[in-house]
């Protein structure tokens, strides 16, 4: 067997900077707020910490539309304040990962302010223009991704550009060799500055089509959402070999990109010794609730057959990187409600549902990712009106509702269910005002529960969920059973039960079994081969080989096949 990476035996901290820390009274995170908190980190096994944008931005999207792609924004700090961040990690044996957005930048962007000038400007062709329609129309029916067309005129050329996302994000033309070359010296910047590695955003999305055509409407606004017409292009794979030849090669960095629609079938593609990134985020157990897209009029919120249905994927990608490629482990990030509140019903144990999933995160084969405040057991918020939220998104979403026909207050507990803002509500650190986060206004309102769910209360609570993370990240981290976890088979036992999701990591003769059961019922099971084995870590204490009690977790170690 090929010795495992260093990122591929580690734990990996998503950091939303904005909601973090903020030493400066702003109310809003900075980079020096991630360099206070590096050795908390460290208590979660912690050994990159991926930081989304803190470049220059206009914050539209929070960041995720840039205007200069080796600057840092002034909220966050400065260039110094980054260097030290990236050297403080350094010598903590924590490599700060980059967020890379290059599927679009901001309109403030000076290489768009240049295009959107004149059709003769130096950057004319580095974004996606097109002439309107006869009747002046946009191109096409396209509707970004975060609602209304995915264009946007403008006067000047009298032309319209393409955005994916919002207006503000205008979409880059990759098929530019000199917009390629650009994107990828910034790159190279951030390799220079010492960084561990790069999340890419919204990539699949980088390829378009050679003819631009209207889609068959999928809502009565007679648009069609943008990823089912331009995702995973082919020809991107050749854009994406370009840029890790460029980039990544001979680095000892990781890679993971959002791969948004990519199927575990596809992956070898995508990542592993042949393909063009390390990991992929794919969103096969984030989207279940979205049959048709992500549109959240049509989803089907919380059902039982939920559970099934993740078993089912998160098998499929642990199957899917057996031999290829590698895979992120993530059940938060901050584009996704908060885990305790997606995976169980309204009435479930919610700190149990948080040990539940610490449970899976830390035992499932590939890199956890842990999301700012998952490790708290974080649950999702309710505003009471749509003008409380941030999230472009929700804004989006929430008058696509109402066009089609919803009333405010459905509309309203669609967002409170989807709003990207239940993950990005202020860090929780200590009992006291704003919950430590900040000593001005927090951006955000900070969660109502914040005494009872911070880092300060749950250190202090061997019970708490933050207690029970780290004890996991020591068992994931070091001795015979890391050794499982880390490089271990996986096989998914118990198949066809509909509320256990139970799994066994073998390497050798030992192995590590892992239940969980996602219902609120008593639950029964039949695995022999577990007779011989020892419980190290337990969600409830006094756990019992043949059954589950509500929402418990369970994982035991045992020699391999005993019994079967
Ligand atoms: C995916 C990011 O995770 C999300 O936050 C952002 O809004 C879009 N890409 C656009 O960059």
């Amino acid at each position: 067997m090929k010795d495992l990476k260093w990122w591929q035996k580690t734990n990996v901290y998503q950091v939303y900077p904005k909601s973090f820390l903020d030493t400066t009274g702003s109310g809003t995170g900075d980079l020096n707020g991630v360099t206070a908190k590096l050795d908390y980190l460290k208590t979660l096994g912690v050994g990159a910490v991926w930081l989304t944008p803190v470049y220059p931005s206009p914050m539209v999207d929070n960041g995720y539309d840039i205007a200069d792609f080796t600057g840092i924004d002034p909220s966050y700090g400065t260039m110094a304040d980054m260097e030290r961040l990236i050297a403080e990690a350094k010598e903590r044996h924590i490599s700060i990962v980059m967020d890379l957005v290059y599927n679009h930048t901001s309109d403030k962007h000076p290489w768009f302010v240049d295009s959107a000038a004149s059709r003769d400007s130096a950057h004319a062709d580095w974004y996606i223009w097109r002439d309107a329609k006869p009747n002046g129309e946009p191109p096409t029916n396209w509707r970004s991704i975060f609602g209304g067309s995915a264009w946007t005129w403008c006067e000047a050329r009298q032309q319209y550009y393409l955005h994916t996302f919002a207006s503000a994000q205008p979409d880059l033309n990759w098929e530019n060799p000199a917009v390629r070359q650009a994107l990828y010296e910034a790159a190279n910047f951030w390799l220079g500055k010492g960084v561990g590695g790069f999340r890419i955003d919204a990539i699949v999305y980088i390829k378009k089509p050679p003819v631009f055509a209207d889609g068959e409407p999928d809502s009565d606004d007679g648009m069609v959402n943008v990823h089912s017409m331009i995702a995973n292009t082919p020809g991107i794979l050749d854009f994406l070999h370009e840029f890790k030849d460029k980039v990544f090669v001979g680095h000892d960095i990781f890679t993971v990109a959002e791969a948004n629609g990519v199927e575990p079938k596809d992956l070898d593609k995508w990542v592993g010794d042949k393909g063009a990134f390390d990991m992929l985020f794919e969103f096969s157990h984030t989207t279940l609730e979205f049959p048709s897209g992500e549109i959240w009029t049509q989803a089907t919120g919380y059902t039982p057959n939920l559970i099934p249905r993740l078993k089912k994927v998160l098998t499929d990608s642990q199957k899917a990187t057996a031999h290829n490629g590698w895979y992120p482990i993530f059940f938060e990030n901050h584009d996704q409600m908060r885990c305790v509140d997606h995976y169980f019903p309204a009435e479930a144990d919610k700190k149990l549902a948080a040990k539940a999933m610490a449970t899976l995160i830390m035992t499932l084969r590939g890199t956890p990712f842990i999301y700012e405040g998952q490790e708290l057991g974080l649950g999702n918020v309710a505003w009471s009106s749509i003008q409380d939220y941030n999230d472009i998104s929700s804004h989006g979403q929430y008058q696509l509702a109402l066009g089609e026909g919803k009333s405010e207050s459905e509309a309203l507990r669609l967002v409170h269910r989807y709003s990207r803002d239940n993950a990005r509500t202020p860090m929780q650190w200590t009992s006291e005002k704003n919950a430590g986060f900040t000593a001005g206004h927090p951006w955000l309102p900070v969660h109502a529960d914040f005494r009872e769910q911070c880092v300060e209360s749950e250190s202090l609570d061997e019970n708490s969920v933050l207690s029970f993370y780290r004890r996991l990240a020591k068992l994931r981290m070091g001795g015979e059973v890391a050794e499982v976890l880390q490089r271990g088979d996986f096989a998914e036992l118990l198949p066809k039960n509909a509320s256990i999701m139970a799994f066994k990591r073998q390497l050798g003769t030992t192995a590590v079994y892992t239940l969980v059961n996602f219902s609120g019922e008593m639950r029964a099971y039949d695995l022999p081969e577990l007779t011989e084995t020892k419980a190290i870590s337990e969600s409830i204490t006094g756990s019992q080989v043949g059954r589950l009690r509500p929402w418990e977790a369970v994982v035991y170690v045992g020699k391999a096949g005993a019994k079967s």
